[in-house]
């Protein structure tokens, strides 16, 4: 890293892992990562904005040392303590057991069960609250579930600077470490949608107070906690916006019931046409879609799941248990907010039909609100089965409370 000054008396000591490809096991990261965490230097005192994976320890110790000695550093600000930030913190206690850590409330508890070892030095920070370190004073705003519920920013007010955490950051690896030197700019538009995607889409109103929180602030530069730093009118204003955007709650013309499936002899496919039909003759004015889930992206299958007003998942059983691609998009569900959502299982089977089940006991783990039946048909629905399953879905339309 060539650049370290990002501010007068404020020093990026990150660290960068160009080579990473997955993060966190869930996100794929093209772009690499890095952990970033900053030193700012007042007159009387000095602190540290958050450490790094512990498997950087050694790199993010000589960072530091080449702005300033450890025993310099009177407090560690922890934003956040997912372990990809407080990943070092014990290590880091040892070289200087003095350290006050200075997190939120949540954090602090976090934090005990993270470090593993004695910290009578935690500080928490309220909404707020202020230190001075001499000509640089450090504001600590809360910013419950960006994405954790320890979160929170710290603006530096002489120098308009708001330390972010995840918030407004991206997996992308800059090693010139500043917006306006970013070089493949596609890339990295692409990598700030897939992290918001991956990290925020499941608290938009929670990304929407953050902004509300942050918009009355004076802001020249915005240092987040991986990827590149934001300054005003390169990045910054655009990645507010985006992110604006993207957690709006957007008005639905029409109430949503997507119907998801697998069909190996389109006896399934059959079945999906046919509830469908049933669903339309209740609502006629609902968007009620069929999805054959291998034919289409899981991302967007993914989406109109989790933006759905209530959906379907019809499956048959090959080898005692539902498809994997219905288990894969069970799987991209936004667990967090797809609780009580109305939903109903359906297929055909061969031989004994696990495929239903197992299914249902994915939706139940996800504490969805199951309809009463499931509609299955054993091989080839006849014309009975067929009018039988336009009847399923008439009753869950009927059933949903909208
Ligand atoms: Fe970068 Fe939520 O950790």
């Amino acid at each position: 890293m060539t650049i370290k000054k990002i501010a007068n008396n404020v020093y990026a000591t990150s660290v960068l892992n160009p080579n990473m490809r997955t993060f966190d096991v869930i996100m794929r990261t093209e772009n690499g990562t890095s952990y970033n965490s900053y030193i700012v230097e007042g007159t009387e005192k000095t602190a540290l904005i958050e450490t790094a994976h512990i498997d950087y320890f050694n790199n993010f110790i000589e960072n530091i040392n080449e702005i300033t000695s450890l025993e310099k550093v009177e407090y560690l600000i922890m934003n956040h303590n997912e372990p990809d930030h407080s990943g070092s913190i014990a290590k880091l206690l040892k070289l200087v057991p003095n350290l006050k850590i200075i997190t939120t409330k949540a954090g602090s508890i976090f934090l005990k069960n993270i470090v593993n070892e004695e910290m009578p030095n935690i500080i928490v920070a309220k909404d707020g609250d202020e230190i001075d370190l001499g000509s640089k004073t450090l504001k600590f705003i809360t910013a419950p579930f960006l994405h954790w519920s320890d979160s929170m920013f710290t603006y530096l007010k002489e120098e308009k600077l708001l330390f972010s955490c995840d918030f407004l950051g991206t997996h992308y690896c800059e090693p010139q470490i500043f917006d306006t030197k970013i070089s493949h700019i596609d890339d990295y538009t692409k990598s700030v949608k897939n992290y918001f995607d991956a990290i925020f889409s499941p608290f938009k109103p929670y990304v929407r107070n953050g902004l509300e929180k942050i918009k009355d602030l004076q802001i020249d530069i915005i240092a987040p906690s991986h990827g590149p730093i934001l300054t005003k009118n390169c990045q910054l204003e655009n990645l507010i916006n985006c992110y604006k955007e993207w957690s709006e709650e957007k008005p639905k013309e029409k109430i949503s019931i997507p119907i998801f499936y697998c069909s190996a002899y389109k006896n399934t496919e059959k079945i999906a046409n046919s509830i469908a039909d049933g669903i339309r003759i209740i609502l006629p004015n609902s968007d009620v879609k069929t999805y054959d889930i291998i034919k289409h992206d899981m991302k967007k299958l993914s989406q109109e799941l989790n933006e759905s007003d209530a959906f379907l998942i019809g499956t048959p059983t090959i080898n005692r248990d539902a498809v994997p691609p219905v288990m894969n998009l069970l799987n991209e569900i936004d667990a967090i907010n797809i609780s009580k959502r109305q939903c109903a299982v359906f297929g055909s089977f061969g031989w004994s039909g696990e495929g239903i089940p197992n299914v249902k006991v994915r939706l139940q783990s996800l504490k969805v609100n199951l309809f009463d039946e499931d509609f299955k048909v054993n091989f080839v629905p006849t014309n009975k089965d067929l009018e039988n399953a336009v009847d399923f879905g008439e009753r869950f339309a009927q059933g949903l409370k909208l």
